[in-house]
């Protein structure tokens, strides 16, 4: 891992079986209501998420309250609004950008394309990821590409009954193709 310009935290559900989403136009409302109270929380409280345009096309609006960054090459096909940043740069790049905005971290939430990006670059540094009882046998994974990295557990606590949130952080050193 590089060392960022700022922290970047991903911040996912997925089901029992490893899937974030049966396929890329699944509406990501799987998840009990805790763990959306704290993804509200946590990405106001950063104050700036970074998305994928799949991911934003899906959630069909900006998520208020917070600068919604938007990975696309073709931002002419997209819509926008005061609180969205559409961008193609490098990660580190934006990182930089961000920080000179003021952010002191930033949160990631997919999909699987953008947090590709983010990992290959080596610029993810922890995970939080929720557990949900769910299983959904195929479809999109964390990450859309090969990736191979050690993580150290940093804490595991219920979200509900049924639903764990783990949180990890990402060591430095492994691979990512
Ligand atoms: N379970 C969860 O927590 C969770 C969270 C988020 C999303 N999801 C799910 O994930 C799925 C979408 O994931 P996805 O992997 O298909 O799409 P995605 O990562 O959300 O977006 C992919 C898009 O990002 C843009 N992009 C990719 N690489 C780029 C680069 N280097 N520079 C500029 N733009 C780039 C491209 O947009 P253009 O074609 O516009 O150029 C590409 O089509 C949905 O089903 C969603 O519900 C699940």
């Amino acid at each position: 891992m590089v060392d960022s310009p700022l922290k970047v935290i991903l911040m996912m559900a997925q089901s029992l079986d490893g899937v974030i989403a049966k396929h890329n136009t699944h509406f990501p409302d799987w998840t009990c209501a805790r763990d959306k109270k704290m993804f509200k929380y946590i990405t106001q409280k950063a104050g700036a998420l970074i998305m994928g345009s799949q991911t934003y096309r899906i959630i069909g609006r900006p998520l208020p309250g917070r600068l919604n960054v938007v990975y696309t090459r073709h931002p002419e096909k997209l819509a926008g609004a005061e609180n969205v940043l559409f961008t193609a740069k490098e990660p580190a790049d934006l990182l930089s950008e961000l920080k000179n905005k003021g952010y002191k971290e930033v949160i990631l939430t997919g999909g699987s394309q953008i947090n590709s990006l983010f990992i290959k670059a080596g610029l993810i540094d922890e995970i939080l990821l929720t557990v949900a009882p769910k299983l959904f046998g195929s479809g999109l994974c964390l990450f859309s590409k090969p990736v191979e990295k050690d993580l150290s557990l940093i804490s595991c606590q219920n979200l509900d009954a049924d639903t764990l949130l783990l949180k990890y952080r990402i060591l430095k050193g492994g691979k990512t193709v």
